[in-house]
């Protein structure tokens, strides 16, 4: 074969980074916030009755939300991170050690400490990117109260595993799916699993109500003691029987959240069918890889993360993002470290999770969302086999 035929059918040459034209001419956002006139309606019909604090619309939709997610009850607050602070403080006591994915987002981490717990960091399923149940058994001690255990970028954790290790070792167990509203597990919604489900509102989020937060549960008595500490401990109007917060949604917010409710499913799907094209493409493209998603579950798409195997090309995953963007196409990185990496969490670490620091130099996350016409999400595919193959050794 002459050297002329064995030059790749595409190089670096090619690449619009180095001044070659691009795969999209207008650039693919890989975050996209819509708020429909029925959503905005829907405010400023709240506005207009002068009624903005907590009522009615927050009640409805706790209801609906619950009703959604498979939960008996369901809990508004002001954003994730309460959230994560009401349900903590309900099943989690000052001094327990609390199991809690290394590869994540900070607050599910953070909301332990302010509880006055000890988070201790579980490594990631390398292909999931969820906590990995065997690491988690590996770290119960005799402290061990609680795991937290967070859907990530939309797919749940394998909650068999992960409830069965709770009961076994008499554990509450509390999932944060910040980023999984409609995910679910055996064809049921994530609420009907666990001591208690987080979820966060925030606008980049698969559905928002600005800044908002919901706890869902099943026991009653939890819902009860969740809405008391939401509330400054109020067990009647001004009678409060512990301490607690003012971490109230209002009613402008829930209006929106009603709104935005009634789209959730079919802009989940839309996500889900964006994923399935880029799972075809990727499955065609040595070197990358597309999210697995554990037994009985199905991805709700808040994040589409493509594993890269760095070794096998010659350029590192930031380099290949920067690629991307010059083709028109965006991309962002969640995370750029594991939280043992993080300076309020790194000094009190002896081992950092190995799977966790890799993920952190070789994931990234391409456009999903439900706004991505057909041809969007064509090019995206595009422009990952081009990058692929112009930097792949
Ligand atoms: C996994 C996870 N947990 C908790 C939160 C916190 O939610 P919020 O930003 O609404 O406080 C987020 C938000 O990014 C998240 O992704």
């Amino acid at each position: 074969m002459s050297p002329q035929t064995a030059r790749p059918a595409i190089d670096l040459s090619d690449l619009a980074v180095n001044g070659a034209p691009p795969i999209s001419n207008t650039s693919i956002g890989v975050i996209s916030v819509t708020l429909t006139e029925a959503d905005i309606d829907a405010a400023v019909s709240v506005l207009r009755s002068g009624m903005l604090a907590q009522g009615p619309h927050v009640a409805e939709f706790e209801e609906r939300f619950a009703k959604i997610t498979g939960a008996k009850h369901a809990v508004a607050c002001a954003n994730g991170t309460c959230a994560l602070q009401l349900a903590y403080g309900v099943l989690i006591n000052p001094g327990d050690e609390v199991l809690v994915p290394a590869w994540g987002y900070i607050a599910t981490a953070s909301m332990i400490v302010a509880a006055g717990a000890k988070p201790i960091f579980c490594d990631a399923d390398p292909t999931t990117y969820n906590i990995d149940p065997q690491d988690a058994a590996r770290k119960i001690t005799s402290r061990t109260t609680a795991i937290a255990a967070t859907h990530l970028y939309g797919a749940p954790v394998d909650i068999n595993r992960f409830d069965a290790l709770a009961k076994e070792r008499d554990l509450h167990i509390i999932y944060d799916a910040a980023q999984s509203h409609l995910a679910t597990f055996n064809n049921t919604g994530l609420g009907a699993f666990g001591d208690a489900v987080t979820y966060s509102f925030y606008p980049t989020k698969n559905m928002t109500t600005g800044e908002g937060g919901m706890v869902t549960t099943n026991d009653q008595e939890v819902a009860n003691r969740l809405r008391q500490l939401r509330s400054h401990g109020e067990t009647e109007k001004y009678v409060h029987g512990t301490i607690g917060f003012n971490y109230r949604m209002t009613d402008l917010e829930a209006a929106i959240g009603v709104s935005q409710l009634s789209r959730l499913p079919d802009l989940t799907g839309q996500r889900q069918h964006n994923a399935r094209a880029h799972d075809a493409a990727i499955a065609k493209i040595e070197g990358l890889h597309a999210p697995v998603t554990a037994p009985n579950s199905e991805h709700a798409y808040h994040l589409y993360a493509v594993r890269m195997e760095v070794d096998r090309f010659k350029c590192t995953r930031d380099e290949f993002c920067a690629a991307l963007k010059a083709e028109g196409v965006g991309s962002a990185i969640h995370y750029p470290r594991s939280l043992t990496r993080q300076p309020v969490f790194a000094s009190e670490i002896a081992d950092h999770p190995p799977v966790a620091d890799r993920l952190a130099e070789s994931l990234f996350c391409i456009p999903v969302h439900p706004a991505l016409s057909e041809q969007e999400v064509a090019l995206v595919g595009e422009a990952l086999a081009k990058v692929a193959a112009a930097y792949r050794m």
